[in-house]
């Protein structure tokens, strides 16, 4: 199982669920960052992914090759600016070769696992509806959960979330629901 921290820092709330989650699944689970794969985003190109191969040479064939031989990968990432981060635009605008393919798009998103870090009235609400209407798109049933700090009476950018037992056993019931139904 993967964990990709989608943060630009590695030991923030993200990174401390993901050590949780790492607990809870025994090991199962590999931790990553995103920014450990040196991923652009699309262009400057000729669009030449449509009919050859991408010439970008950089993170995504690891990170892709990595995905592809782990039975999912849960993704954690906050809201920044009311926005999904770039990382997570910059993944899926290389990967849209590949995704076009809609056999391909669905057993993807199968796999795939959120956990969204972001408060409501704060861009929560629009990214959840974003990441439904991938899974959606994909006909795949969503999997995405989101933790507020704003729930917990808690400032997002210097609290730690993990603090809370109700996110412990949130993320307890997640980590359970992922090992024992891996494809939904
Ligand atoms: C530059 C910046 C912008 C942010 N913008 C938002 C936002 O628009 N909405 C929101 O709910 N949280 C926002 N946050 C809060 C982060 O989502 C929150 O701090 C989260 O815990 C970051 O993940 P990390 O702790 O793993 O680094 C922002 C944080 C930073 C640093």
């Amino acid at each position: 199982m993967l964990g990709l921290n989608f943060s630009s820092r590695k030991n923030g709330n993200c990174g401390d669920f993901l050590l949780f989650l790492r607990q809870q699944t025994n090991n199962r689970l590999v931790i990553r960052s995103i920014h450990d794969f040196s991923l652009e985003g699309c262009g400057p190109c000729e669009y030449e992914c449509i009919h050859g191969s991408c010439p970008k040479k950089d993170g995504l064939t690891a990170l892709t090759a990595w995905m592809d031989k782990e039975e999912q990968s849960i993704f954690v990432m906050p809201l920044y600016n009311g926005n999904l981060p770039s990382a997570f635009y910059r993944l899926l605008e290389r990967m849209s070769p590949r995704l076009h393919d809609e056999a391909e798009e669905k057993r993807f998103w199968k796999k795939v696992k959120i956990i969204l870090v972001g408060n409501p009235e704060h861009g929560l609400e629009p990214a959840v509806q974003t990441l439904k209407d991938i899974y959606e798109n994909a006909g795949v049933k969503p999997a995405v959960t989101a933790f507020s700090s704003v729930k917990y009476g808690m400032k997002a950018t210097q609290d730690r979330m993990i603090e809370s037992r109700e996110v412990r056993s949130r993320l307890v019931e997640l980590a359970w629901e992922w090992m024992e139904n891996p494809g939904r």
